[in-house]
């Protein structure tokens, strides 16, 4: 059984998501609507790894086509890649390799589905953009707010992280306590705070949210943060955490197929394989 599902994969495009753990992954079930709705001879796999460097040799060596790359390893994949986009390097993580000839090329498309998510909301040029959070996934989301044209103003529990990343993005910081005194159009919270098991972080005031903002959380666990469901009571529009999911992998599956993602497919895939 196994030299035949050995064979059987031979006549199958080979991908996956590399990450420790990874068995919590929706790409999965995301990816493979995607190639099955398409009818596409192709496999997508949840790969964990202890070893990223080591992995990746050997996914090279099986030949897989491409991966999707996550916690832990955004940071290390881009050291291991033989080419990354100007993006990734500015951000300084890859979420996606493709394999080539000569190795893993490497990209990012974590800030290009922050801006699609939200840009099905409103314009983003010329808004003013709020951020909690300074971490990684900041990086690419503030990275993406200001290529499509935002003033991004980010704000963090630790401001140490904040100063460094308004240093290396362009981008300002306020303390904590002051962020009240922005008034953006968009607010994303990029941190884990929120996510299930952990504790919720942010006193947000009462008269903060108002009906004209577009408000995002990446976290997708639970699917109505606690932040999202107070903008969403004072009027808000929000985009949960699945939106970012879903558009970094459109981003990536026409990056390594060079065509167009079905879309509609993919969406539906997500939102059943959260629930
Ligand atoms: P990631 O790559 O997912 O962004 P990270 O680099 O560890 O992960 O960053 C985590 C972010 O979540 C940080 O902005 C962190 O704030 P600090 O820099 O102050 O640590 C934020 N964060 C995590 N837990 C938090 C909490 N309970 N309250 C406020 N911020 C929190």
């Amino acid at each position: 059984e196994v030299t035949q599902a050995a064979v059987r994969s031979v006549q199958h495009d080979l991908f996956g998501v590399l990450g420790r753990p990874a068995g919590h992954s929706l790409s999965p079930a995301m990816m493979q609507a995607a190639f099955d709705v398409l009818g596409l001879k192709a496999y997508y796999l949840a790969l964990e790894a202890d070893d990223l460097a080591e992995a990746l040799a050997a996914l090279d060596a099986v030949g897989f086509r491409g991966l999707s790359v996550t916690v832990p390893f955004k940071q290390e994949a881009m050291k291991l890649c033989v080419h990354v986009d100007a993006a990734a390097q500015r951000i300084g993580a890859v979420n996606t390799l493709r394999r080539t000839q000569g190795g893993w090329e490497g990209r990012n498309t974590d800030w290009l589905g922050a801006v699609r998510a939200l840009e099905r909301q409103l314009s983003l040029q010329g808004v003013t953009a709020l951020v909690f959070g300074a971490g990684g996934a900041a990086r690419g989301v503030v990275y993406g707010l200001t290529e499509a044209g935002a003033h991004v103003v980010i704000t963090n529990r630790t401001e140490d992280r904040a100063r460094e990343l308004a240093a290396a993005l362009p981008c300002s910081w306020v303390p904590m306590e002051s962020f009240h005194r922005v008034k953006p159009q968009v607010v994303v919270q990029t941190t884990s705070a929120g996510m299930s098991g952990r504790p919720y972080a942010f006193r947000v005031p009462q008269n903060f949210f108002t009906p004209q903002m577009v408000v995002m959380d990446i976290v997708y666990s639970p699917l109505e943060t606690p932040f999202l469901r107070q903008a969403k009571a004072a009027g808000a529009r929000v985009v949960d955490g699945l939106e970012m999911l879903l558009y970094q992998g459109i981003e990536q599956f026409s990056w390594w197929l060079n065509r167009p993602a079905p879309e509609a497919a993919m969406r539906q895939a997500l939102r059943r394989a959260a629930h």
